[in-house]
């Protein structure tokens, strides 16, 4: 559990800066795990794993990745809840309200931890607080770039993101939360990816 656990954080974060290629390696070996139980229903959760793993590390975009691997985690979730675990997930402070380019990010990635735990716990707690953090106001474009002009598009998913979190406090069901996080792992990666490293 603990190696399954580190290895789809590893996912997680790969896509949220645009690394498709690590993501659909770490995939790989996840697709390829046994199931270290016979019970007939313990069986058909680590199948399904495996196939959306499969999904991730055969994903032919960044948006086929980010899909299956919210898909993914909510499959964690749903044999937490069939066995009545809970898993204890280290909490991590909420980060300081500071104003600013990187503190804002650091924020989004808190909030992208929280949702992403929500839905492996499954742990409603963890889903809302990573929501609720989103909900401030999105970075103007003169704190994105420091030298580039903003594109349309990126001034579009800096609000994307935001408007995904005020989805995902009205989302209900781990279907419609999974959805919700594919596109804001998608919108996270776009940008990270729209703007090259020189002009950051
Ligand atoms: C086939 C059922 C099943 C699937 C699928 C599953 N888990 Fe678990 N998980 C369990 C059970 C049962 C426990 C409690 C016993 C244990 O720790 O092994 C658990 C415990 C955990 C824990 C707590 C471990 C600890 O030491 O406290 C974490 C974290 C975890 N799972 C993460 C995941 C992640 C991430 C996935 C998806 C990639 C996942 N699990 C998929 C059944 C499952
Ligand atoms: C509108 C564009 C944009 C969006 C959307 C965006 N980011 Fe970023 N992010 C950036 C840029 C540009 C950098 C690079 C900053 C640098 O190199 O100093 C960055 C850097 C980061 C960093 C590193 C911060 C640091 O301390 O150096 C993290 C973490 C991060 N983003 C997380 C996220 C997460 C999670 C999301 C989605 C929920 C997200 N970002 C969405 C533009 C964006």
């Amino acid at each position: 559990m603990k190696d399954h656990f580190t290895t789809v954080i590893i996912i997680r974060d790969a896509l949220i800066v645009g690394n498709l290629k690590l993501a659909k390696w770490n995939a790989s070996f996840l697709a390829k795990h046994e199931s270290d139980s016979a019970l007939a229903s313990w069986i058909m959760h680590v199948d399904q794993l495996r196939a959306l793993a499969t999904k991730v590390a055969d994903a032919p975009s960044l948006e086929v990745a980010t899909t299956a691997s919210a898909e993914l985690a909510v499959e964690c979730g749903r044999c937490h809840a069939a066995n009545a675990v809970t898993p204890v997930f280290p909490t991590v402070d909420r980060r300081v309200p500071a104003s600013g380019f990187r503190p804002h990010m650091q924020r989004h990635q808190w909030a992208a931890e929280q949702m992403w735990d929500g839905l492996i716990g499954p742990s409603e707690t963890r889903w809302n607080d990573g929501v609720a953090e989103l909900a401030e106001t999105p970075l103007g474009q003169d704190s994105i770039f420091t030298s580039a002009s903003a594109t349309p598009e990126i001034t579009k998913l800096a609000t994307d993101v935001h408007a995904l979190g005020a989805e995902g406090r009205k989302a209900t069901s781990w279907n419609e939360r999974a959805a919700i996080y594919g596109r804001l792992l998608t919108s996270c990666a776009a940008c990270h990816a729209a703007i090259p490293p020189a002009t950051r």
